[in-house]
């Protein structure tokens, strides 16, 4: 009888090529750190350049990393990127869509020009993302390779979470777009994973512009205790390392003490 088998297996990821954005701060970077740690050449992508450089300076090696500073919300930057990938390392066939922001208030005092950035970037940017590099992982997968897009959305998409109206409805958004991709490129042989974190250790809220909710914010990190962006990246990993047959198509993940069914409303300013 053959041993079973570890996942993921020994080498599963060696020479892939991959694309991370939001790659400069939390669940991005540690994406990044973790592929290039696993064998792959990655391109971090993120608006500021010297966080970029900081992180692929950071990583087990930073001969296959290249940084680029793109913003999602601008097609041309990731037309540029996709450009400045295939001179490097070639086409993609692992693309992590990870930049988000998250703002909140109470439904009657949000800002509309934060949540239309909101939706540009948290929805748009991934849009754009998934676009630009569809070609390359639809030619990927043609060959009979693994070919992977893992949109990073959040639990806030799937639960009721008072004050982040707009941020959840994006969210919620988000999930359903990787279904509606899955349906579409899984046939062709494209895997396209949705990974919705919990409370993650990272920047994410410190531009939250209301007070009563930045103080919110700040209470619910300190109620439970937020995962570490690696073992967000570890679920990327896990799912990419899955031979090419098998989908990890939604990945909740969570905070041991995170009831997702509770969430604090204390000092969100929601009555
Ligand atoms: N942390 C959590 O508790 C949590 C929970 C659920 C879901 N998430 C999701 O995880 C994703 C990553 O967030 P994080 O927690 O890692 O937060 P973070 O530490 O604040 O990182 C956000 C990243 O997004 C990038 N970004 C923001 N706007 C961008 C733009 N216009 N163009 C390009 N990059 C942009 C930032 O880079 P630059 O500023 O350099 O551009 C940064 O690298 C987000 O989609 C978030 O919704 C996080």
């Amino acid at each position: 009888m053959s041993p079973p088998p570890s996942w993921p297996a020994r080498n599963a990821l060696d020479g892939r090529v991959a694309v991370v954005t939001g790659a400069s701060s939390g669940i991005g970077a540690a994406t990044a750190r973790s592929l290039v740690a696993a064998g792959c050449c990655v391109a971090l992508l993120g608006r500021r350049g010297d966080r970029l450089q900081a992180v692929a300076d950071g990583t087990a090696d930073p001969d296959r990393t290249l940084v680029v500073a793109a913003d999602v919300s601008d097609g041309l930057d990731l037309a540029d990127a996709l450009d400045a990938l295939h001179d490097r390392f070639g086409p993609a066939d692992l693309v992590v869509a990870g930049a988000g922001v998250l703002t909140g208030a109470p439904f009657e005092d949000g800002v509309p020009a934060e949540w239309i950035e909101m939706i540009d970037v948290n929805l748009g940017g991934i849009l754009r993302t998934a676009q630009t590099f569809a070609r390359d992982l639809l030619a990927t997968a043609e060959t009979g390779r693994a070919a992977d897009l893992f949109l990073i959305g959040a639990l806030a998409g799937q639960v009721r979470f008072p004050g982040y109206a707009v941020y959840s409805a994006v969210e919620a958004a988000v999930a359903q777009l990787a279904r509606a991709l899955r349906a579409e490129y899984g046939r062709r042989g494209v895997r396209v994973h949705v990974v919705a974190p919990g409370l993650t250790d990272t920047d994410l809220g410190s531009e939250i512009s209301h007070d009563g909710t930045a103080r919110g914010w700040a209470e619910h990190r300190d109620a439970v205790v937020p995962m570490d962006p690696d073992d967000v990246a570890r679920t990327v990993l896990f799912g990419a390392g899955l031979p090419p047959g098998v989908n990890l198509a939604e990945l909740l993940v969570l905070p041991t003490r995170q009831d997702p069914h509770l969430p604090t409303r204390r000092g969100t300013g929601v009555r």
